[in-house]
């Protein structure tokens, strides 16, 4: 387990945030770089036409390190529903197909694909919540050939309930099904690859487990994609930007790869430097470690808080770096705000208390979250 990394963040002692599926606090390092960002702004002759290409294609190389693709495959998104949006632009779909999704789903990978159902005349397909949590089978039931896209996470937003890509991304290719994933609260905290799991796209927005800030999202497209359609078209991602006299020189082609899907205005100058040393940090400590770390300190909240009568999914059945505790007689009311007049910071979601530490908890934070539920419960 790595130790305590509160030191690197701006945290009080007496706030205990274990809420990073709602917002990660930012990294000193990461205010730093945003700080830096907006006087460069202030000061704009010292931003020069290098710089809209270079900082990017930086984010774009560490992105692909930490999921084990090429940089090609990567584009630079302001959000989830953004990188979703694209995927829904690009995968094939027909009337009489479906989509399958998740029950209670979060709603940046689902609106896109009611809307793109609508217009294909196609159908949306939730799968219910399995009693014993066993989604991944579940899900694999749910996809056939009629199946045009799975839109699916790796873990529940609500309780943390874990998908088996591999196994979901393999039935996927059994049944000509594109796989579109948006890892927003697993990526950074719950080893990822590409590679084992060879989805379509995946989106994902920055400001959660990849310690980013608000905004800032990526979008991974698998190379068969590369000559696909992207939702808005802006200057930069076109062939020769680099060449600012000669943009109204218009131009068919694009920047090569995913590139193509770059947000407009992707060389934010205060945004893109935060998102790098997020991305740095997150890669320095490992996301195997981190995820290791986040396990042993979810396992032991679950431990002592099944003394208390809590109720959450198995370690096998859930993502270590997310504990969603259930009362058996329903939560009990005021509970969240009660836990806050204590400085204690967790989320409901569904009927789920759900708990999400980071490296910035330390075992003075766990002790106060036991001794407060014990109080109030
Ligand atoms: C699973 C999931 N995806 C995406 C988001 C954020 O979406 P967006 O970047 O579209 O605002 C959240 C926020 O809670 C989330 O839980």
């Amino acid at each position: 387990m790595l130790p305590s990394q509160r030191h690197l963040f701006d945290i009080p002692d007496d706030v205990v945030w274990l809420n990073c599926a709602y917002m990660a606090p930012l990294l000193r390092a990461v205010s730093k770089a945003g700080e830096d960002g907006i006087r460069r702004k202030i000061h704009p002759w010292t931003i020069t036409p290098p710089d809209f290409f270079n900082e990017a294609e930086r984010a774009r190389r560490l992105f692909a390190r930490l999921i084990g693709c090429d940089s090609d495959s990567v584009a630079l998104t302001p959000s989830a529903s953004y990188g979703v949006s694209v995927a829904a632009r690009n995968v094939s779909l027909c009337a009489g197909q479906n989509i399958v999704i998740l029950d209670e789903q979060y709603p940046s990978n689902v609106y896109a694909w009611m809307e793109a159902a609508r217009r294909a005349g196609a159908g949306l397909s939730a799968v219910a919540r399995p009693v014993d949590g066993a989604w991944s089978d579940a899900v694999i039931d749910a996809i056939d050939d009629r199946t045009a896209v799975a839109a699916l996470p790796h873990c529940h937003w609500t309780d943390g309930a874990l998908m088996d890509l591999e196994r979901i991304g393999a039935r996927c290719r059994e049944t000509g099904a594109a796989l579109v994933l948006d890892l927003t609260q697993s990526l950074g905290a719950l080893p990822f690859d590409v590679g084992a799991v060879r989805p379509d796209f995946i989106s994902v927005a920055c400001y959660k487990w990849l310690l980013g800030p608000y905004a800032s999202g990526f979008l991974y497209a698998a190379p068969r994609y590369h000559d696909g359609n992207p939702i808005e078209y802006n200057w930069i991602t076109r062939g020769g930007s680099e060449d600012f006299a000669g943009l109204v020189e218009y131009r068919k082609d694009y920047q090569p790869g995913a590139r193509r899907f770059d947000m407009g205005e992707r060389a934010n100058f205060h945004l893109l430097p935060m998102t790098i040393a997020a991305l740095e940090q997150v890669l320095e400590w490992g996301v195997e470690a981190i995820a290791s770390s986040l396990e042993t300190r979810t396992r032991g909240i679950a431990e002592r808080t099944a003394k208390l009568g809590l109720e959450s999914l198995t370690r096998e059945r859930r993502a270590g770096h997310f504990l969603g505790l259930r009362f058996p007689e329903g939560l009990p009311a005021g509970l969240p705000d009660a836990l806050a007049r204590r400085g204690i910071f967790v989320s409901v979601r569904g009927n789920s208390l759900r708990v999400t530490p980071h490296l910035y908890n330390t075992d003075t934070d766990v002790d106060r979250l036991l001794d407060a539920l014990e109080a109030l419960v």
